[in-house]
Parts: structure tokens; sequence; C-alpha cells
């Protein structure tokens, strides 16, 4: 837990208001404008989210997790943080994924790339044609002419990892791995743009399934 303060400026055309941790100068003067700031209100404490007495395990299946070339540092992170959040067994990392070796992965992945196990293939297709011999069921999470909604997918049984496979930021997954998946699957897209950033699709898609958060109808 940590304590914060929020400011506000002082300069009437600017108005800026923010928060600063306890006992730093820094937020004396304003980031937007430079004008003096003035402290609102009482010092309030952060909290994190984990509450493990109060929240019921997830009842949907075991998830692992292929990542195939996707090239981002971030994602990858952020990927290994929400993994951890929503109790992945296992993430694979093909291609030039970057692993949790590269030093700058715990920006984004705090702490989670040590906590969440993890393996490196260099030919995805390779580990996930392994994966599929050891008896594990693959779920592309992609768009294309043969994706149905997550929210209608009938739910897997639950006797079978599940590994949830996604891809490049721009090329997507693999066409040789979407032949291995036995379903693709895809977040609806109701704007304007064609899919969502890969690491915020993990967490919805990974939610989704461990709660099974799904329409009644897709159980
Ligand atoms: C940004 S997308 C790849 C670009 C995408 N093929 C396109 O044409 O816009 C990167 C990865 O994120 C995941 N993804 C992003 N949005 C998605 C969505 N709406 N449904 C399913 N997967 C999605 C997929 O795993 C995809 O391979």
């Amino acid at each position: 837990m940590s304590s914060y303060q929020t400011r506000r400026c002082s300069a009437a055309a600017c108005g800026l208001r923010f928060p600063v941790a306890e006992g730093l100068t820094l937020g004396d003067r304003c980031p937007h404008c430079g004008a003096a700031t003035d402290r609102e209100g009482d010092l309030y404490q952060t909290h994190g989210a984990r509450e493990p007495e109060r929240d019921p395990p997830p009842t949907g299946p075991i998830l692992e997790v292929l990542l195939d070339n996707v090239r981002s540092l971030r994602n990858v992170g952020a990927i290994f943080r929400s993994a951890d959040g929503v109790g992945v067994r296992h993430i694979h990392l093909g291609g030039f994924t970057p692993t949790p070796a590269h030093p700058k992965m715990a920006k984004t992945a705090l702490g989670a790339e040590q906590s969440v196990p993890w393996t490196h293939h260099p030919d995805g297709a390779l580990a996930a044609e392994r994966l599929l011999g050891a008896g594990h069921r693959l779920w592309a999470l992609e768009g294309g002419p043969r994706a149905s909604s997550l929210f209608a997918a009938p739910t897997p049984p639950a006797s079978a990892p599940l590994v949830l496979v996604l891809g490049h930021e721009v090329s997507g997954v693999d066409p040789r791995i979407l032949d291995l998946c036995e379903a693709v699957v895809r977040l609806p897209m109701v704007g304007h743009k064609g899919s969502l950033n890969v690491a915020v699709a993990f967490g919805v898609a990974a939610y989704a399934l461990r709660y099974d958060l799904r329409a009644p109808a897709a159980r």
C-alpha cells in the first residue's frame, strides 16, 4: 500500500488535478503549465485487488497460452501480468516473441515474469504440434473466415488444458498454427477498428474463459 495526495494547479486557465505520492515535492509545480499547485483533501491509500479469501476460484478450463511472434516487449510483459492475475498455467513463447530473459520485460510484467512458468520455442508451429500431441486443445484468438464469437463458442471441457494462441501484432496467427486449432474465436468489434491490441485481447478472453463469463447460451 502507498499513500497519495491530490494536487490541483492554482492557475485558473489550467486547473490540472493529479495524484502525487506522499513525500514527493514533484507535485509542487503543475506538470502541465508549471504554475504552483495546492493540496486537495487528505492523504489516501491505494489498494491492490488481490483478495483470495473473498474471491471464488475460477471454474473455467485450465489455461495455457501460446504467443507466436508477438513482437512488442510491452505487450508480452502486459500479457504475463494478466496471465498471473487470471491463473494461467504456462506461457509458450514462439519465434521472436521476447522472453523474460530480456532485462526490460519487468517494466510491464512487474514481477509476473517470475511467477508464470514459460518456455521458448524457436518454431511456434512445432510447439503447437507438440502441445496437440500431448493432449492439449488449441484455440486461436483471431479473426477471419473461420472465426466465431468467443461469446458464442461452446465451453471447452475442463478435462484437457486449453491453449489460447495469439499472434503477431500486424500479421496475426501463423496460418499453419491456425490449421492446428480446433476453434478460432474472435472478440466482437462493434466500432470502426478491425482488432484490439494483442495484450488487451488476451486479458478480455482469458478472464471470460477462466471465469466462464460468456453468454448463458454459450455455456
Ligand atoms: C492486432 S491483432 C493482428 C492484426 C489483425 N490480424 C488485423 O488484421 O487487424 C494481434 C493479435 O491480437 C489478437 N486479437 C486482437 N483483436 C482481436 C479480436 N477482436 N478477436 C480475436 N483476437 C484478437 C489476435 O490474437 C491477433 O493475432
